[in-house]
């Protein structure tokens, strides 16, 4: 069984302490077992993907198409710019805003674990289920 966890200093990422569930000095950012079961923030965040149909534009396997790959993508961009970009959009180039839609803007930060989690290569496949 395959089991990884990655794990930020609480100290970078102030944003998502309330989201994780350890009080510990270290947060997860996401958990997955198998490569597709997740933890519920994480699968969340799969939740927020499919209801705002990023995939039209980036691709149901976050591989890319009128949109950038986003496997790529976060490899560097930084959460910061994430938030922002999608926050925001970038209305020039064809990147929608989604700061005015709740179900986005209120899970911004799940949202980014799961494609951290397809970007780092941990959560392998896109449709994931919630860990037992
Ligand atoms: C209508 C098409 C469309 C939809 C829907 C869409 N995007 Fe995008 N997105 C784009 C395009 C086009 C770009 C490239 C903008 C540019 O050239 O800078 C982009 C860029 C991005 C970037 C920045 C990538 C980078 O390398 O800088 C992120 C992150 C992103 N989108 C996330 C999302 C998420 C998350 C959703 C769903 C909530 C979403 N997008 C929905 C079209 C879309």
């Amino acid at each position: 069984m395959k089991y990884r966890t990655v794990v930020i200093a609480a100290a970078c990422c102030a944003a998502l302490i309330g989201l994780a569930h350890s009080a510990d000095k270290k947060e997860s950012l996401y958990t997955v077992v198998d490569g597709n079961k997740v933890d519920p923030n994480t699968m969340k965040g799969f939740r927020t993907w499919r209801s705002a149909a990023c995939d039209r534009c980036h691709g149901p396997n976050q591989e890319g198409m009128v949109g950038p790959s986003l496997i790529n993508s976060l490899k560097t961009l930084s959460k910061d710019d994430f938030l922002k970009t999608v926050r925001e959009g970038r209305l020039d180039k064809g990147m929608p805003s989604f700061g005015g839609n709740p179900a986005v803007a209120d899970n911004l930060n799940a949202l980014y674990a799961y494609l951290k989690g397809r970007s780092d290569g941990a959560i392998t496949s896109a449709k994931v289920q919630e860990m037992q």
